[in-house]
């Protein structure tokens, strides 16, 4: 990638830096009796892609919501840069520096693709910042400058992933977090959103990815933790996790349930 990101400023929350970027510890979720996440803990250092597999139902997207304020858990904590988020809005944790690129990429399909590009800054106030950020998407994402002027439900399922990355990292963010990023996705567009998850974490941004697509998925994290029925059950580093048996029986058939129940 060509494109430059941020090089203007460092990240927007300006404290220091902490090498943990996002912690959750003993995180307890429920949806009114039913509970989702028993005691799940996840590390995200500072710089890499962590990400989170598991299959239908195991509590994946939850996660997210929970780290974006969306979902309230009932015990435990999140913590971003050294910092518990308990508490906060998702406005305000927004403002701290994380972006959600949420499943199904919740475009504001009757906009414009401009007007959903522009969406991403709303937290922001530097004018100058935001305008700059703008062109600076375009050039990186040079399908969104094409279809400016399109509404965004028209656009193709890659079109509309490549928007909303562009879109959530319009609000300057430290941390990505991405819902099954490739769902859905022809081959072509899975490879190409694939790479500039990759090429925006070489400029120093934080992913934690959500993925049901082991393969995939681990291609380009660091290193992963795999959620069955909200629990982690294995964590390490992609290499790690490629080379175990477990995660291999789990591409080819889904054994995993079965082979991690005790
Ligand atoms: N708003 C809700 N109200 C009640 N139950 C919910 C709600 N959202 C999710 N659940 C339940 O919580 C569990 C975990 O759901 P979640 O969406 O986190 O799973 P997931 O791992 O993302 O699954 P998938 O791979 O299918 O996207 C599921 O059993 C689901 O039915
Ligand atoms: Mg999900």
């Amino acid at each position: 990638m060509s494109v430059t990101l941020f090089s203007d400023s460092s990240p927007r929350t300006g404290r220091a830096m902490t090498e943990l970027l996002l912690k959750l510890e003993q995180i307890d979720t429920f949806y009114g009796q039913s509970q989702v996440h028993f005691g799940v803990s996840v590390e995200v250092p500072r710089g890499e892609i962590v990400c989170l597999l598991g299959g239908n139902a195991s509590g994946k997207s939850t996660a997210m919501k929970v780290i974006l304020g969306l979902h309230k858990p009932r015990a435990g904590t999140v913590s971003f840069d050294g910092k518990p988020l308990n508490g906060l809005s998702t406005a305000q944790i927004v403002r701290l520096g994380i972006a959600s690129v949420p499943e199904a990429r919740r475009l504001f399909g009757d906009m414009k693709v401009r007007e959903n590009l522009l969406m991403g800054a709303f937290t922001r106030k530097d004018r100058d910042g935001v305008a700059a950020d703008y062109e600076r998407m375009l050039e990186m994402f040079p399908r969104v400058k094409e279809r400016l002027n399109q509404r965004a439900g028209t656009l193709s399922g890659g079109e509309q992933q490549m928007l909303a990355m562009a879109r959530a990292l319009m609000s300057r963010p430290a941390l990505v977090c991405m819902d099954e990023p490739t769902m859905g996705l022809s081959p072509l567009y899975v490879d190409k959103v694939l790479e500039m998850i990759r090429a925006i974490n070489a400029q120093g941004v934080t992913f934690f990815m959500v993925e049901q697509n082991a393969s995939l998925a681990l291609q380009i994290a660091h290193r992963g933790y795999v959620l069955q029925t909200g629990r982690v059950v294995l964590e390490g580093t992609s290499a790690e996790l490629l080379g175990n048996q477990r995660i291999r029986d789990a591409y080819l058939g889904g054994a995993l349930a079965a082979q991690t129940a005790s």
